[in-house]
């Protein structure tokens, strides 16, 4: 029997690679209005935007940021035969950027920075290849006032998008409780790494696969775990966030120890009440991480905190206020201002220059690339949300202006058309 030979198809996949996005024009907008509210509130704190490169050198995530990331990386061999990788975060990057260039400005530096990242992560809600992070940094600074203005400005950021004290929790801790406790249990430094990443990964894993993982030191992590720690430290940094009116926003929850590397002291991860999602925000004090990267050439006490879009989209969809302001602000975003209807043929030239006219004064014009029915064009008008249609026709040289929000018609010389529209739409 003669088997039918499948029809030659097109192998390209359609799909993004799995965990990567295609962000259509609606994901697009949702994506800028993210960055818009991330940039604007950094900005009302004094933080100025900076970016560093997507391709870094391997070894610089090797040093320093733990084995989780590095077994995360995006890596390969450039044609140079150099190892290269993705940047799976920004920190030591900033790092890197810090250590070269410190001596061009004052401290304390205070920057942000909006790029995308990537790790090659188990696929699941809210952990994708790639994401967008705001990622915020005080470098220079070792007063806990810096600590302080960190987590307030994590918290007004989420606040910018609508949120309350109902919906996010920053959950606040010291490093310090651990390696305090591993002094004094006599744990050798090499083992701290492990036992960190044992008690970051404990809310998310099984006591049983938990107490595995540390070992003898198991019963007194978990009693720690469950009677909670204290210090003044961390009650001065509250303090200073109820002073600001910020208090009921933080919880101090010694659970909490990041599962880079770097950090050295205060460290904090938002999560929503709910405890739905995964983290939305995390970060804290990495004081010795330029120092290890610049092998001991520069010593600066650094901070920051980077939060994602990914589980942040997830909460504003979730939480009717914040969805409703990104709602808002999005159709205000999406709007033109002025939609051309070219209603006779023989006026298209006369409509292009005046639309040429007006764009260069700023608005937000569309017009029918070629000829429409007028009631097609004024569907159009209203479908983008135009505040005035211009009808260019029988009338010229004059045109008609729409008022596409009353109805209302007038007829305007051509000739004062852009004073016009400048007076109705300004
Ligand atoms: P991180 O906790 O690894 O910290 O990431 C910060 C945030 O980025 C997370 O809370 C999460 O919202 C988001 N994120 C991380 N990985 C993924 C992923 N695979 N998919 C979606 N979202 C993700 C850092 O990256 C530190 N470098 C932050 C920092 C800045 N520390 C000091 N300065």
């Amino acid at each position: 029997m003669i088997k039918a030979v499948p029809e030659q198809r097109n192998t390209l996949p359609m799909q993004a690679l799995p965990g990567f996005r295609d962000f259509l024009p609606d994901q697009c907008a949702v994506r800028n209005y993210v960055f818009s509210r991330w940039r604007e509130v950094a900005r009302r704190y004094g933080f100025v935007e900076w970016e560093g490169p997507p391709l870094e050198a391997t070894e610089l995530y090797k040093k320093k940021s733990g084995v989780e990331i590095v077994e995360q990386l995006f890596n390969f061999k450039d044609k140079g035969e150099r190892e290269v990788a993705l940047r799976p975060e920004l920190t030591p990057t900033l790092a890197r950027v810090v250590a070269a260039h410190e001596r061009e400005f004052k401290k304390p530096l205070k920057w942000f920075s909006i790029g995308q990242f990537f790790r090659y992560e188990k696929q699941q809600r809210g952990r994708l290849r790639e994401h967008f992070q705001l990622n915020c940094d005080i470098i220079g600074e070792t007063d806990l006032a810096a600590d302080i203005e960190l987590v307030a400005l994590c918290i007004d950021i989420l606040r910018g998008f609508g949120f309350t004290e109902k919906d996010f929790v920053v959950r606040i801790s010291d490093r310090k409780f651990w390696t305090d406790f591993f002094r004094a249990k006599n744990v050798p430094a090499e083992r701290w790494d492990d036992l960190l990443q044992a008690i970051d990964k404990s809310a998310r894993e099984t006591r049983e696969k938990t107490a595995e993982r540390l070992g003898h030191l198991a019963d007194p992590v978990f009693a720690m775990l469950e009677s909670g720690c204290k210090s003044a430290k961390l009650e001065q940094l509250v303090d200073g966030l109820r002073a600001r009116g910020l208090a009921d926003f933080v919880a101090i929850d010694v659970g909490i120890v990041r599962g880079l590397a770097y950090y050295t002291g205060i460290v904090f991860e938002v999560f929503d009440r709910a405890g739905k999602f995964r983290a939305i925000a995390g970060g804290g004090r990495y004081d010795n991480l330029i120092s290890q990267l610049s092998d001991g050439t520069l010593s600066l006490p650094a901070l920051g905190f980077a939060m994602g879009d990914v589980v942040l989209g997830e909460l504003i969809n979730e939480i009717p206020r914040a969805r409703e302001a990104m709602q808002k602000a999005l159709a205000n975003d999406s709007k033109i201002d002025i939609y051309v209807v070219i209603a006779k043929e023989q006026r298209r030239a006369d409509a292009l220059a005046q639309i040429q006219q007006l764009r260069d004064r700023g608005y937000r014009i569309d017009y029918p690339l070629t000829p429409t029915k007028v009631a097609r064009q004024f569907q159009a008008a209203e479908d983008l949300g135009a505040r005035v249609a211009l009808l260019y026709g029988d009338e010229w040289p004059q045109v008609k202006i729409k008022n596409m929000g009353t109805g209302e018609q007038e007829l305007v010389s051509h000739e004062n058309l852009a004073a016009d529209v400048d007076a109705r739409l300004r």
